[in-house]
Parts: structure tokens; sequence; C-alpha cells
């Protein structure tokens, strides 16, 4: 099968196109490296093809799609900050550049194209756990871009027959990511601190929890979604149904590394909400998705490889 991966260097993406390689696919990768690095493909680089371009660039983007039967669409900008700064921007890219994957799979009659959407579509709701019945109510400009990326895979469906299957990931971690991500970005800046040795920061009481969620999960859910019948047109969660707090965190990772660090607690920041959790049923039922790696175990691989990156880096610097 031919899949073009939007946003393939990224953090989800590059982990994507790995297993897609490892299964036998011949893979296109278009992103503009703005976030992504080309790093991230360098153990599979002589296997796939890879553009440099972006996704607001419809000619790019009908080139990069040619004969593709998958499309994956990963590729935006997911900074909430840049997006409450620069709106106009955030809007090109995640809902232009989106509009242009849509039209371009539309024309080339791609067989499904599967959207990154985001759990950011639930907004400051309180009800746990988060289920695809509830109503969004994104608080950002960023929330915004990702729920209208969802509208125009369900209207595209309708009026021209294109399969899409939106995908709302919670809160990914995992190998590659980048620790400024708004996501799970405190995960790596633990993972930091512990091989460090210096103080943890938590905002707030640490009490807050989110659906941490391994990245091989979202990738055997963007897997599923290409292949699942009769989903067109439906959301999906993509989370492990579970959550858990920084405080829980830096137990875990004290057990993992056998040390414990006393971690320092700041003001809560403005804006953070207080809990999120996936309901994963709908996937579950429909994806036949099951979270395989669990939060506990994603945390030792995802500090096994920041210790790993960390030696390699320090091993260039010396010679
Ligand atoms: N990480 C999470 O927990 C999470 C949660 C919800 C939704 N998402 C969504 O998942 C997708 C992947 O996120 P990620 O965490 O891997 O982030 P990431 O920043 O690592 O990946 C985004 C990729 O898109 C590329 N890109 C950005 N603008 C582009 C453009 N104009 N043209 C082509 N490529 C462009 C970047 O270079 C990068 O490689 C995004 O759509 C994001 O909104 C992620």
């Amino acid at each position: 099968m031919r899949y073009l991966v939007t946003g393939g260097a990224g953090f989800i993406g590059s982990n994507t196109v790995d297993e897609l390689v490892s299964r036998g696919h011949s893979v296109v990768v278009l992103d503009d490296l703005s976030s992504g690095k080309e790093d991230h493909l360098a153990e599979i680089r002589n296997k796939i093809t890879f553009i440099k371009g972006s996704v607001t660039d419809i000619e790019v983007v009908r080139k990069a799609m040619h004969e593709a039967e998958y499309v994956l669409h990963l590729a935006a900008r997911t900074s909430v900050p840049r997006s409450v700064k620069d709106p106009i921007e955030t809007n090109r890219i995640n809902v232009d550049g989106t509009l242009n994957v849509l039209v371009a799979a539309k024309e080339m009659k791609v067989k499904r194209v599967v959207l990154a959407a985001s759990s950011s579509a639930y907004g400051e709701t309180p009800t746990l756990p988060k289920a695809e019945t509830m109503q969004p109510q994104p608080i950002s400009p960023y929330g915004v871009t990702k729920y209208v990326g969802e509208l125009y895979g369900q209207a595209f469906g309708r009026c021209y027959g294109l399969e899409n299957v939106a995908l709302r990931y919670f809160n990914i971690f995992g190998p590659r990511q980048d620790p400024s991500s708004p996501y799970s970005g405190v995960l790596a800046k633990f993972c930091a601190a512990f091989l460090e040795e210096t103080q943890p920061v938590v905002f707030g009481d640490g009490e807050q929890t989110r659906d941490f969620t391994f990245v091989d999960n979202a990738v055997l859910a963007n897997l599923l979604a290409c292949e699942a019948p009769n989903v067109s047109g439906r959301v999906f969660n993509v989370g492990t149904g579970g959550r858990v707090s920084p405080n829980q965190v830096l137990l875990t990772l004290a057990r993992i590394t056998g040390k414990t660090l006393e971690a320092k607690y700041d003001p809560p920041r403005e804006g953070d909400i207080r809990d999120s959790q996936a309901d994963i049923s709908r996937a579950r039922e429909f994806l036949g998705y099951r979270p395989q790696v669990g939060f506990e175990e994603g945390l030792t691989l995802t500090f096994e490889w920041y210790r790993s990156t960390q030696a390699k880096t320090q091993a260039k610097s010396e010679t």
C-alpha cells in the first residue's frame, strides 16, 4: 500500500512512518521541517520518499499525494500559545492546509484520509471521561482549528464521498517528543530532571491529571483507522482511558530510576485544565483499538530514550 504522511518528520508522524515501513508499505513524507527533524527519519531515509514542503501549497500536496492510497494528515502547528499570539498563521497551516489535503485527496481518489484531531476539542468541560458524544467547546484558536479539520473531513465525506476518520489524540508521549510540547512536555522535562538530578518543577499542587498515552498506541490507532470498515466520517478518542497526575509521574520515575527528587511547586499555569481522560469505548468497538503499552512501560521506554540520546550527544561533543 502507498501512504502519504504529512508531518511525517514530527513526533507522532515519524513513529508512524517507522511502523508503516516495517510493515512493508511504501511511504511518502511531506513535511516543512518547521518543528519536525529529518534526523527522526534517518534510519529509514533510503526506504521512503521525503518531500520538504508545506501543506499550505496545494501543488506540493498534489505532487506528494500522487498514487497514494491512504493519507495520514498530521502536519500542523501544534503550539497553543503560538495560536493565541498568531491565530491567522495557525489557521493558515491547520485549516487551509487541511483543506488542501482534503481537496487533493478528493481529486486523487485516495481510499481514506485519517486526520490528526485533538482532545483540545473538549475544552474546559469538567465531565470525565470525555466521550465523542459531548459537544466540543475548544477554548484556544489551536483547538478551534483542530475541530474545524474534523468538520471539513465530515463535509468532504458527505459532499464528495471522500472517506475520512478523525482521531482525537490525548497527551501522546514517547521518544522524539519535543520537550516544549504542550501535551506531554512535562514528562520530557521530568525525565531530563531525573537524568541531570535537578529539581523537577510542578505547576499547582501536582494533583491535576492527564490521560498520558504512549506513542505506540497512537501509531496503532492511526493504522487501524486506515483499515477499519464502516467508520468514515467518525471521530474517535485515542487515549488509554486512565489518568495520571504529575505527582504520580514523579513517583513512577523514582521507581524506574531508583532516585528520589524533591519537586518544586510553582503557582498553577493560567488556562491549564484540571483533568483530562478519554473514554475509548468507541475506538475499541469500531476500530478494534486496545492500548498496547501502559503508562509505566511507556515512561520507562521514554526515559531510556532520553538517556541514550543524552549519552550520544555527550559522546559527539567529546570527539
Ligand atoms: N502530541 C500530542 O499529544 C497531540 C495531541 C493532540 C493532537 N495532536 C496532533 O497530532 C499531530 C502531530 O503532532 P506532534 O505532537 O507529532 O507534533 P510535531 O510538531 O512533532 O509534528 C508536526 C509536524 O508537522 C510539520 N509541519 C508543521 N507545519 C507544516 C506545514 N505547513 N507543512 C508541512 N509540514 C508541517 C512539522 O515540521 C512537524 O514535523 C498534529 O496535527 C497535532 O495537532 C498531537
